[in-house]
């Protein structure tokens, strides 16, 4: 898609920010942010973290590898985010200003302040720009092309201010995809710079960041001779940019690697895909196994653990009140949290549900996402009102509640890069049924810790829920398969040692 920046008249006067107006942290304060040089030095490069601000699984993986890497000893990870308005004060007061430099794109020099705050082992930068960045939510603008490019730029920028150059900079999804692609079109034929190794991770292959060649040198500033590196099906691909340009580059699991080879799942790159494959790996993502523990979570209606599933019921029964469900301690509820986008699976969902509501289920779903969808499902939930629950909200709380209280999750999906929620309701004990695609596929195995089916089918889902439903009467094999759903290792440790090696290769 061609997006033209029509900011010409704002963005030609260099844009200050009122945040600048705290007073500039002491040199000290800065060297101390500087830790044991025996540490590899890693910089992550995102567009949301972990517990600054949140729009999808990106920034769970941002906030808990990063700090897995850090916990590990082994590196100095620091991460640099955009400072958007939405981060919430509680945050924000607590951050650090640096400083501020002026950051050169194309015929604009725009204000770059640099804030600081240190959590749990990690150093995060924010890259403030009013301008770009104070705005509601992070994505969606007309100018979204420019803003990353700004953001990606400030990354390079910033590192003779901060005094430091990372050894691997870990470039996260096509927000950040520019960062790889200046380096090795500008930066790394600067000494401090050429040693600086880049990694780009896809979480999601469908967002590749496409423009028109028109922009390539007026608003993303690369060389007319480096077009062939970002040029792409007559547009500019950022994503495809990346690719090309960084050393290695990695998906979250390793099944959507393969996958992603296959114009099935690729959304057009399959080509790039293959002409690199030699540098592309898979590492299927952790979760934050303390953060989501059915034993300590606060937001649940009563706490358990996998060799005393007791109290569950309980958190079966404040749910079903919630939610208006008769309370029944014997019928199997079924759940998903998710969005309501098609590549869900929510297709085959829509196909076979009043079928399935024939069955002695009730059904609970939370997320928001197509009108098309938001409205089946509140339909069918004013159809059903015994049986089916539709709550249309992004609800951190209530999505606790629901792993915890329910006792299959359905997770269906087309594609899944990796996919967390299939592993956050196995650490609740509760059932996963997924179709066999990216994460889903590495990380639930059949009758071990879930249930599967292959082909994206709505009766073969529709089997396979059966199956489940018929298999949860079985109360004491059930139990074994929630232990083992509960007790699967799905922590960071085995994927941060991925990394941690990757990283090491890429250093040899
Ligand atoms: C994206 C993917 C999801 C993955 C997450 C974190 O949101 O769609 O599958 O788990 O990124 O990597």
């Amino acid at each position: 898609m061609a997006t033209k920046t029509t900011n010409t008249a704002t963005a030609k006067k260099t844009t200050k920010s009122t945040a600048a107006k705290k007073p500039a942290a002491k040199p000290e304060e800065i060297k101390s942010a500087v830790v044991s040089t025996e540490k590899k030095k890693i910089l992550f490069v995102a567009s949301e973290a972990q517990p600054f601000i949140v729009t999808g699984g990106l920034a769970e993986v941002i906030g808990s590898l990063s700090k897995s890497l850090a916990a590990t000893g082994n590196f100095d990870v620091r991460v640099v985010l955009p400072l958007y308005s939405d981060i919430k004060s509680a945050y924000r007061d607590k951050f650090t200003y640096l400083g501020n430099i002026y950051v050169h794109l194309a015929w604009r020099n725009q204000y770059c302040g640099i804030f600081q705050y240190e959590k749990d082992g990690v150093i995060f930068y924010f890259i403030d720009n009013e301008f770009y960045f104070k705005r509601p939510g992070c994505y969606g603008y007309y100018d979204d092309g420019e803003r990353f490019a700004f953001f990606s730029r400030s990354v390079l920028e910033i590192m003779p201010f901060i005094n430091f150059y990372p050894e691997v900079m870990h470039c996260h999804d096509w927000q950040s995809a520019l960062a790889a692609i200046y380096l090795k079109t500008n930066y790394c034929f600067r000494e401090e710079y050429q040693y600086i190794r880049a990694l780009f991770t896809i979480h999601n292959i469908e967002y590749q960041g496409q423009y028109s060649l028109d922009l390539l040198g007026d608003l993303f500033d690369i060389f007319g001779s480096y077009q062939y590196l970002v040029e792409y099906n007559n547009s500019i691909n950022l994503m495809k940019g990346a690719i090309e340009c960084c050393e290695k580059f990695s998906t979250v699991s390793p099944k959507y690697a393969e996958e992603i080879k296959d114009p099935y799942y690729a959304h057009g790159l399959d080509p790039i895909i293959r002409k690199n494959e030699f540098k592309l790996t898979g590492i299927l993502n952790g979760i934050d196994d303390i953060g989501y523990n059915c034993a300590l979570d606060r937001n649940i209606s009563a706490n358990y653990t996998p060799e005393d599933f007791k109290n569950k019921a309980i958190c079966k029964e404040e749910l079903q009140k919630e939610l208006n469900l008769p309370v029944r301690a014997d019928v199997p509820v079924i759940s998903m949290v998710s969005r309501l986008v098609s590549h869900k699976g929510l297709d085959l969902v829509t196909a076979i549900i009043e079928d399935l509501l024939q069955d002695d289920i009730q059904f609970v779903i939370l997320g928001t996402g197509d009108s098309h969808f938001e409205g089946f499902f509140s339909d069918i939930a004013r159809r059903y009102p015994d049986k089916f629950s539709a709550n249309i909200v992004f609800n951190g709380v209530l999505s606790r509640k629901i792993y915890s209280g329910s006792d299959i999750f359905l997770m269906p999906s087309k594609s899944e890069p990796c996919g967390l929620s299939q592993m956050i309701a196995c650490r609740y004990g509760t059932v996963p049924i997924v179709r066999e695609t990216g994460g889903l596929y590495d990380s639930i195995k059949p009758l071990e810790n879930g249930y599967t089916f292959s082909n994206y089918n709505a009766h073969d889902m529709l089997f396979v829920i059966r199956q489940a439903i018929c298999d949860y009467k079985n109360k004491k094999e059930w139990k074994k398969l929630m232990y083992r759903a509960a007790t699967t290792d799905f922590s960071w440790n085995n994927s941060a040692q991925k990394y941690s090696q990757l990283y090491l290769d890429m250093l040899k």
